[in-house]
């Protein structure tokens, strides 16, 4: 249940993000894989503004917002969560532009 606010926290981002680019395909793409260990891995990948080398890891902090009226507490909520299960979270460059996030979270547990 957690998990799928992690999800929903991604998605609602990369909308975000493509609402506040203004040109441009909007594409949000959401898949799901088995990683190496058999553990999950999910992407969730945008065509919006995108992130700074150097906000990569920040923006996970609590607090840390770039909008307006952003609370900028979701993604520090998503690591916790992520990390509570075992997991781990990044956030990464797309090609040719916006943001991936990406969890893994290792197999055989209860969600
Ligand atoms: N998909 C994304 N593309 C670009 N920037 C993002 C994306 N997701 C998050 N960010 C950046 O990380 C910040 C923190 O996100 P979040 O913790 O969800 O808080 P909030 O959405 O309230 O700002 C955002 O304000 C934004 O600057
Ligand atoms: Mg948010």
């Amino acid at each position: 249940m957690q998990l799928q606010q992690v999800i929903l926290n991604l998605v609602l981002n990369g909308m975000e993000a493509m609402n506040r680019a203004l040109d441009g395909r909007r594409v949000l793409t959401v898949s799901a894989a088995r990683n190496e260990s058999k553990g999950a891995l999910v992407t969730v990948a945008d065509t919006g503004a995108g992130l700074a080398p150097d906000n990569l890891d920040r923006i996970f902090s609590a607090f840390y917002t770039a909008k307006p009226e952003g609370m900028g507490m979701e993604l520090a909520i998503s690591r916790s969560i992520v990390e509570a299960h075992g997991g781990r979270i990044w956030a990464s460059p797309n090609s040719p532009r916006g943001a991936v996030f990406q969890f893994v979270l290792p197999a055989g547990m209860e969600t």
